[in-house]
């Protein structure tokens, strides 16, 4: 899936510059580097990026919320959000969603992946026993699709597959071209 969204970035000859956007530790920008990319990271948590920074020093990372992104009007190739976005309330969708599509050029790609389900939250964090807990959504298909869609991004390639592991449920991938 990523790979598909490296070349199909490349492929649409708006440049290499992509945000990793809920970057974490920042494990993607290699990987997104060595297939020709030019990567940046961006991630809520001062921490994650704290973490990146001292891991991957080859690249940028700054501390930012996907609703207020640090970047211009279409100042971007595409943008990846492994992960990310399942933490959004229905409320903050709306305007994740318009950041997203704001920063990428037209012609531009999204990549996402996410916890597939029935849109209802849940309590996440319990099963790692570092004492932190959050909200998660596992976001049907069909809603992420209809966020994506309602931003301004046309569906290239969407998929999932089943649970794996300790996972708990069905993983969903989106991949889509902003009009
Ligand atoms: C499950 S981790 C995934 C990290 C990375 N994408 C990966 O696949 O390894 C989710 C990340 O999203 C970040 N995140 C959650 N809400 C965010 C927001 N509103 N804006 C930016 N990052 C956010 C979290 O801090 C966390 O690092």
């Amino acid at each position: 899936m990523l790979g598909l969204f490296c070349d199909l970035t490349l492929a649409a000859g708006l440049g290499t510059c992509v945000a990793d956007i809920g970057c974490g530790p920042g494990r993607l920008e290699p990987y997104l580097a060595a297939r020709g990319l030019s990567p940046r990271g961006i991630d809520l948590s001062p921490q994650m990026i704290r973490v990146a920074r001292r891991d991957h020093p080859g690249f940028a990372f700054d501390v930012a919320d996907v609703r207020d992104l640090p970047m211009g009007d279409a100042s971007l190739a595409g943008v990846v959000c492994w992960y990310s976005l399942m933490y959004l309330a229905p409320s903050g969708r709306p305007a994740a969603f318009r950041e997203l599509a704001r920063v990428v050029k037209p012609g531009g790609y999204l990549a996402t992946a996410f916890k597939a389900g029935d849109g209802q939250v849940r309590r996440g964090g319990r099963s790692t026993g570092l004492g932190v807990e959050f909200d998660v959504y596992w976001l049907s298909p069909e809603e992420m699709e209809r966020q994506v869609a309602g931003a301004g991004f046309a569906t290239v390639f969407w998929g999932g597959r089943p649970a794996e592991g300790q996972e708990g449920c069905p993983q969903g991938f989106l991949l889509a071209q902003k009009s």
